[in-house]
């Protein structure tokens, strides 16, 4: 007999967008299952949230770049008998720097957190779903799945494949009672922009980071009506015609220049050269 406990995964739960939306659902009375690499920062998160909505919050510390892991998480799943209604793959990070410098085990990681994870679980989760025929998917993604990103390709093109998979997915299991969105934001202001050093991208001057409150509830409530793809507010909604108008070598080579000019917190302009070093750009 299936179980009538029904929870929502999130993944990467302890900060910016995830655990935002793990407050936010918990305040909809919501169950939860949370899981990233801090234990007590998921032992503290689960506590408060536990104390002030009256929900169950239930952690699972696992590194999910680790097939092991994953495996681990959802054989404690299953062993409990614990029915995912909502799935939230949000775990992520990025990493800034031409691509030619880079950790090859940052970007192997990468990829095994952004992508394989997401696919892991999604497949998991997914059969349940479709035989009780109900169940939500929310993949967060970014606006940079929409275009490709020179000095942060793997990032870039990693999101690109959540968004592909997502809107594949979603059409495959339209009308089952199952949802898949991909949750597509521009800069947020997390924990995420200084980890990858992105911050440090000049583009970031441009633009102004979204509040991470802001963007679960807009992707809790695309992912509620079942929409496959959520992208908040308007200017990124702008930059996506524009993207989607202008030709696409354009749009690598514009962002290539915003890219690769830095600023450091003294505002000072630095260029990452080809070779991927940094020169003072008074200098050039
Ligand atoms: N911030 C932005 O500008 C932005 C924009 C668009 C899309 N996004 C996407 O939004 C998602 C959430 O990012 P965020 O901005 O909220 O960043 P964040 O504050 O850095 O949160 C990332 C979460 O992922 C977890 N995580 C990272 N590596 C992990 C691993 N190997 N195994 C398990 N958990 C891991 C982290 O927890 P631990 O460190 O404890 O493991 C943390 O809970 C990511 O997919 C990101 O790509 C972010």
């Amino acid at each position: 007999m299936e179980s009538t406990r029904q929870f929502a995964l999130i993944t990467g739960a302890t900060g910016g967008i995830g655990a935002e939306t793990a407050e936010l659902m918990a305040s909809k009375k919501h169950d939860l299952i949370l899981t990233a690499r801090s234990e007590e920062n998921l032992k503290l998160f689960a506590c408060r949230l536990e104390e002030t909505y009256k929900i169950t919050a239930i952690i699972f510390q696992a590194d999910l770049t680790a097939k092991k892991e994953r495996d681990r998480l959802i054989s404690f799943i299953r062993d409990n008998n614990f029915q995912i209604e909502f799935l939230i793959n949000n775990a992520g990070f990025g990493d800034y720097g031409v691509f030619s410098t880079s950790k090859r085990s940052l970007n192997e990681k990468m990829i095994q957190v952004n992508i394989t994870a997401l696919t892991h679980f999604t497949r998991e989760f997914l059969p349940d779903m479709l035989r009780r025929g109900h169940g939500r998917i929310m993949n967060v993604a970014s606006m940079a799945g929409f275009m490709p990103g020179p000095v942060m390709s793997v990032y870039y093109a990693s999101k690109a494949y959540v968004q592909s998979f997502s809107q594949a997915v979603a059409e495959e299991v339209r009308g089952s009672g199952v949802t898949v969105t991909a949750l597509c934001p521009g800069p947020v202001s997390t924990d995420f922009l200084t980890k990858s050093s992105y911050e440090k991208a000049f583009i970031m001057k441009l633009l102004k980071p979204a509040n991470p409150k802001d963007i679960a509830r807009f992707g809790y409530k695309a992912m509620m009506k079942g929409k496959t793809m959520a992208i908040p507010g308007a200017v990124n909604r702008f930059l996506l015609l524009t993207v989607r108008l202008a030709p696409r070598r354009l749009i690598v080579s514009m962002l290539n220049k915003l890219h690769r000019k830095t600023s450091t917190p003294v505002e000072k302009s630095v260029i990452i050269s080809e070779d991927g070093f940094l020169q003072d750009s008074s200098s050039r």
